[in-house]
């Protein structure tokens, strides 16, 4: 059994993790925190208005701020940006400071989600679907080395009530 005290969940955009958290969370009786919209509301600023007037280095190290803000809060389940887990030692610390869970999902799943939705994501709202492909193709094989550091592995590619019974299970092991 995997301890269920502060689980990070981490994985590209469009694999689930804010709504797979909130399931998560409700089923094992924790918080759930997404970590965008806890910084919305810190800084006060949409994540695409602080890419914006910020960039993006900026924005990181916001991320890894507020990440690093929950050492000390216990049973809750915390959904990373995408980009998160792959910036300077964040990974690791997830794993010296809770449980990490990787959704794991195929380019082609993912396109299909995020493509209708860009404007919300500054890092592909002006891409055309061939550079939205691409873009996802590139990105997940760089990130892929950090997500595969997660203590649980999950596919998400399914339902996400099929994949909150993968995560169980996984944290289970
Ligand atoms: C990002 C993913 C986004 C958000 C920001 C950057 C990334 O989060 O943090 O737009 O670098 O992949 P989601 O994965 O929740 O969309």
């Amino acid at each position: 059994m995997k301890n269920i005290d502060r689980l990070f969940l981490v994985g590209f955009m469009g694999a689930g993790k804010s709504s797979l958290g909130e399931k998560l969370a409700k089923s094992l009786s924790l918080r759930f925190i997404d970590l965008d919209v806890w910084i919305e509301k810190k800084t006060k600023k949409s994540i695409s208005e602080i890419f914006a007037d910020e960039g993006e280095e900026a924005f990181r190290l916001i991320e890894k701020d507020a990440l690093l803000s929950f050492k000390n809060e216990s049973k809750i389940v915390i959904a990373t940006g995408g980009g998160c887990a792959s910036f300077e030692d964040n990974m690791q610390w997830m794993n010296e400071h809770g449980t990490s869970v990787y959704i794991s999902c195929s380019p082609g799943v993912l396109f299909h989600r995020i493509a209708p939705e860009k404007k919300k994501r500054p890092l592909i709202a002006k891409m055309d679907d061939v550079d939205i492909m691409e873009y996802i193709q590139e990105k997940l094989a760089e990130r892929n080395k950090y997500y595969l550091k997660a203590n649980v592995v999950v596919d998400g590619d399914g339902e996400v009530e099929d994949v909150v019974v993968k995560i169980l299970i996984g944290l289970k092991k």
